[in-house]
Formats: structure tokens, sequence, C-alpha cells
């Protein structure tokens, strides 16, 4: 198959989960400085000698402003028992490693007690430790050892479902009467019937196919799950519900965790009308047809419903009240949150006497999914300046989509590709998430045959939809068997290149993406413009290269030129602003040839050329 088809398909496989939002209600946040002209350089001062991860360590409250988080899949991350599956010892083995990358926080997804239908994400127990991954004892361990190299432990938490294999839904589904049947999603079916059952109550679908409706003969009603038939949908119209979670929220916080990441938040609710959802048309108004070989619906019913915020606003307010001294600093709360629009996603934020997340993901620059320079531009400047004093979480990638190659590359540059993506989630304002493996370029490496596959979805849509198996591939440490992942039979396989693609060549690499990662990073905890100065897009015309300067008050200013093309480019940065005509810069980093720059006026940028430098 063509990589370009291949593409389209992993596109489509990515609409999966950049959920359609509901229409855009209301616009929020400010509009302040990014078009206005920058200021005249200042002389240069000082710059304080700053340590390494001077937010972790220096501001308990402001950490995660400038953080840079780890998303860690634990299944592939470091096996110590040699079963094949990462563990949570394997992930304290390596916590070395992760604080000299410079990370302050570490997301891992689910990792409690789980039929491991959907890996994780359909749990049955929320306050323990799936086995498999390792013990109680083991987590407080991670959590201990994370903390003296001033590294935080974010929680994945599933509110919208749990497992079917649950104790509520285990009881639920025992009888109507039971008391915890209005835990979940119930409803009775139309009155029309087919093969002795009624049909389902509507056309609502699951996004990983087909209804999202299953029938329970036993006490004959459909409960409804938005995901996997084996994760059935809490019901959040029940106040015991609300208790439970937050309750699950305690005991992690109480262990010493530094907040959650919060699973298809978006889809906690459903439109109590019922009514059938549109189907999607396309240009020829012909129902789009999706992998699973269901009419694509536009999730208006089923996806970001308004009961969601006063969630949130409840989880946030238990959270801050259980700061306390276990792990001093503030408890952060990151949300799931494919939207379809900056308003939305301003709204995830909450207002300043009820907030809701800390730091929302933006999917809106992460998942455009084309180097493309003016829709990169827009839609940064959207979340500089469109949510209000709040702070960007931006991120490229994760568990459910393919990695960058796969997504920006061209087949022909995809690393230097990489180093720009890097550069925009590292140099922007605001904090920045990022898969393992990414940091060493780890390729997509999907099954090529239906019996490989692990991923439910990569079955039930093959070959359409191949599954998230391509991502999830085991960390590539070193050239000992199996990467040194695992002495065992690995979950999934070790990709080839592996053989060349691993965190022990890159070490010794100069020129490695590890070493870029290093030093974007670095950058972004010791540079005061970066640490927390303001983001003014530069050059705005320019189609081809993005440009941007980092200005806090008191620091010189830092400008950053990234080449989004394959070409040679020359940005004239002088003509951005009155006083930076005569203005010297400083190299700070640059993508390896052409020339140094002396001035604003010519910076000379290779094929996917990166340059960051400080005004003098
Ligand atoms: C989003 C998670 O990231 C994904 O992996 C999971 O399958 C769904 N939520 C359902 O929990």
């Amino acid at each position: 198959m063509d990589r370009s088809k291949r593409i389209k398909e992993i596109v489509a496989s990515c609409a999966l989960v950049l959920f359609l939002g509901a229409a855009s209600l209301s616009s929020g946040g400010q509009t302040p400085t990014v078009n206005s002209k920058p200021v005249s350089p200042k002389p240069i001062k000082p710059q304080a000698a700053l340590k390494a991860n001077p937010a972790a360590s220096s501001n308990m409250q402001d950490w995660w402003k400038n953080a840079v988080i780890y998303e860690i899949y634990p299944r592939s991350f470091q096996d110590t028992n040699g079963d094949g599956v990462g563990d949570l010892n394997g992930i304290t083995s390596r916590l070395d490693y992760l604080q000299d990358l410079g990370v302050d926080a570490i997301w891992l997804t689910p990792i409690y007690p789980s039929p491991d239908v959907d890996f994780g994400y359909d749990i049955s127990d929320y306050k323990n430790i799936d086995p498999q991954y390792g013990t109680l004892a083991d987590f407080d361990r991670l959590v201990a050892e994370a903390r003296k190299r001033h590294i935080r432990i974010l929680m994945d938490m599933v509110m919208n479902h749990t497992s079917d294999n649950h104790e509520w839904f285990l009881q639920a589904k025992s009888s109507k009467d039971n008391p915890y049947r209005d835990w979940y999603v119930w409803h009775d079916g139309k009155p029309q019937t087919t093969a002795g059952r009624p049909l389902p109550p509507n056309n609502w679908q699951s996004l990983f196919g087909h209804s999202a409706w299953e029938w329970d003969e036993n006490t004959r009603q459909y409960y409804y799950h938005k995901f996997y038939i084996q994760q059935p949908d809490v019901n959040w119209d029940n106040p015991r519900i609300h208790e439970a979670f937050k309750d699950i929220i305690g005991f992690w916080l109480k262990r010493g965790v530094g907040g959650f990441r919060f699973d298809a938040v978006t889809t906690l609710y459903e439109d109590p009308s019922l009514a059938d959802e549109g189907i999607v048309l396309d240009k020829d108004g012909k129902p789009v047809i999706n992998a699973y070989g269901d009419p694509q619906l536009d999730n208006s019913k089923t996806d970001n419903q308004p009961g969601l915020h006063p969630v949130m606003q409840e989880m946030r307010a238990h959270s801050d009240t259980l700061n306390s001294d276990q792990f001093p600093g503030t408890r952060v709360l990151i949300g799931e949150t494919y939207l379809p629009n900056i308003e939305e996603l301003a709204k995830m934020y909450g207002a300043p006497d009820k907030p809701e997340f800390h730091l929302p993901m933006d999917t809106q620059v992460g998942f455009l999914n084309k180097l493309d320079v003016t829709a990169f531009r827009s839609k940064l400047i959207d979340v500089q300046t469109q949510i209000g004093h709040n702070i960007p979480l931006l991120l490229f990638d994760n568990h459910d989509n393919a990695r960058l190659d796969l997504r920006y590359g061209d087949g022909v540059h995809d690393t230097d590709i990489e180093r720009v993506l890097a550069t925009v989630l590292f140099a922007s304002r605001g904090a920045s998430l990022f898969y393992y493996g990414d940091e060493i370029s780890m390729k997509t490496t999907p099954p090529t045959r239906k019996e490989d596959v692990k991923d439910p979805i990569g079955v039930t849509g093959w070959p359409k939809e191949k599954g998230r198996d391509g991502e999830r591939t085991p960390m590539q440490w070193d050239t000992t068997p199996n990467a040194g992942f695992t002495t065992g039979k690995p979950w999934l396989p070790v990709p080839p290149s592996a053989a060349t693609i691993n965190v022990q060549a890159a070490k010794s690499d100069p020129t490695s993406m590890l070493a870029w990662y290093r030093s974007l990073i670095r950058l972004k905890k010791t540079n005061p413009a970066f640490a927390n100065g303001a983001n003014l897009m530069l050059d705005t015309e320019n189609i081809k290269v993005l440009s941007w300067m980092r200005q806090a008050p008191g620091s010189p200013e830092v400008v950053v030129a990234v080449n989004f093309t394959a070409e040679p480019q020359i940005v004239n940065l002088a003509a951005s602003g009155a006083g930076m005509q005569a203005a010297h810069v400083r190299t700070l980093l640059k993508t390896p040839g052409g020339p140094v720059p002396r001035s604003l006026a010519a910076i000379k940028l290779g094929p996917y050329g990166v340059y960051i430098g400080q005004i003098e």
C-alpha cells in the first residue's frame, strides 16, 4: 500500500478519538498582545543561574505552568519480571533517564486491575494495581523515588465508564431492583422487535464501532457504552457516582500523586432526549461510511454535553481541598479534550471562581496532521490569546494516534520534521506533553496481518482501521535482545528499527533527537523568556517559515524560526517590529549546517531547519 494511502487511513482512524464536539456556544478569553508590535530589545541583563528543572524544584504552586510532561504506556516501557509486559518497577528503574531528560511529571495510562479489553481503560477496581504491573507497595516506591527526582506521577482517571467486570456493574446487571442499577445508563428498547428483542433506543454508535447499546437479556433492557461493549458508561445523573469518584480521587491524592489525566471527559453525559444523532454527509450528500462500515454520526447528542462542566468544577474543588503536604505543590487536572474549536477549549478551564481543568489538552494544534504554517500560526495564536490567563497544554501524539512520522512525515525528512514539531512543542508558551519514544524518534509500526492485531478496534475495523498497536510498541532502549525492554516475549513485537533507533545510540550522538529534546527542554527550563515569557508571532504573512518571539520582562527576548518546507529559506525578522532592525542575535540552538546569523535581517534555514537566538 502506498504511503499517502496509509497516511489517509491513519488520519481517518484518528477521527475516532478526535471526537466531534457540539456547535460552539460562546467565545472565551481575552485577546491580548499577539499581533501587537514587539517592543524594542532591551540591554542584556545577566541571567540568573537556574538549575535544570527549576519549576519543579523551586516553585511548587506554579510548577505545572511550564511543565514537561511525559506519557508512559506502562505495558510497553520497561519489563522487569520477564513476562513481556512492562511494570511499575521497570518505570522506577528508568527514573534517572527521565530526570536527565528534564521531565517534571509522568502521566501513566491506567495501571488499575482490568480485564484488558481496552488495555487498562476498562477498570474493574479503581483502588488497586493490576498484578501484571506490580503492587500498591511498588506504586508507593515509584511515587517516592520519582519525588526524590522532582518528578510527579499523574494517574489516568476514567470516569466515563468502568469495566463490565467491575463490582458496580455486576451488581447493576443482576436485577432492575439492585441498588447499583442506576449507577449505569439503562434504557428500554423501542417497541419494535427483531429476533425477539426490542430495537435499541436510538441510532447512537460506539466510537469503537456499531451500536452503542448492548442488550441485557436478564433484565431486558439496553445499557449504553460509548466505547467497547465491555465498558458500560456510568450514570452521572446519580449523585452516588459523584461521591464514588471523589473517593477514588482522594485515595490516590493521599498516596501522593501529582494529579490526574481525565479520560474521555467530553463523553460523560448524553442528551436526555435520546434523540437520534445526525448522519454526516459527504460533498455529494451521501452518508460518510466509517472504518467499521457504519454511517458516520455527528456525535451531537453524546459528546461535549453541558453537564460535564459542573462535574469538573466539583472534581477540581475536591482535588484542591486535598492538596496536602504529601507532595507539596499544585495537583494538576489534565483533560483529554478533543474539541472542535478554541471557544470550547476555553470553557474547559472554567471560570476563575469555578475552575475546572488546569491543563485541558489543546488538540487543535497537534492534530492538524499537516505541516501548514498558516494553520499552525492560526491555531497557536488561538491558544495563546483566546483562553484568558490560562496556560496552554500542547501535545502532538499519544497512545491513540499514530506517531509523528505517519501523520507529519514525508517519508524522506521524517526525523527533521519531528525536530520542527518538537520545537513548536517546547519553545511555545505553556506546558508540553509528549509520548514515550518521541524523544528518540520512534516510528509507528502497525501490524501487517490481522491475526497479529491486539487492539480490538483493529480487529473490528481491519483493514481500514488497524488499531493502535503501531504506536504502542515497546520502548527501544538498546541493542540487546528485545531492545532491552524485556527478557521474555514482548506483548507487542519490538520494531526492527530498534537496531538503530534506541536510547543507547542516541545518548552518544550529539545530533540525535534525544540531544535535540534535551537542549529544547533545558532552554524551556533555564531561559527566562522560555520559562515564562509572552509568545508573540513574527513575520505573520510568511507561508513557509513559522517565527515567533518569547519575551519576559527584564530578560533578553528570544526568537524562534522554523522552516516548514524541504527547501532552504531566509527570513528577515528585523522587519517585524520597531527597534528590531538594529538587533543582533546570539545563537542558542540551531539545526546543523548553514551559517550562524549575526542579525535578525537574514536568518538562513536549511530544509526543515530551526533557529533559536537571543536578541542582543
Ligand atoms: C481514551 C483513551 O485514551 C483510549 O485509549 C481509550 O480507548 C478510550 N478513552 C476509552 O477509555
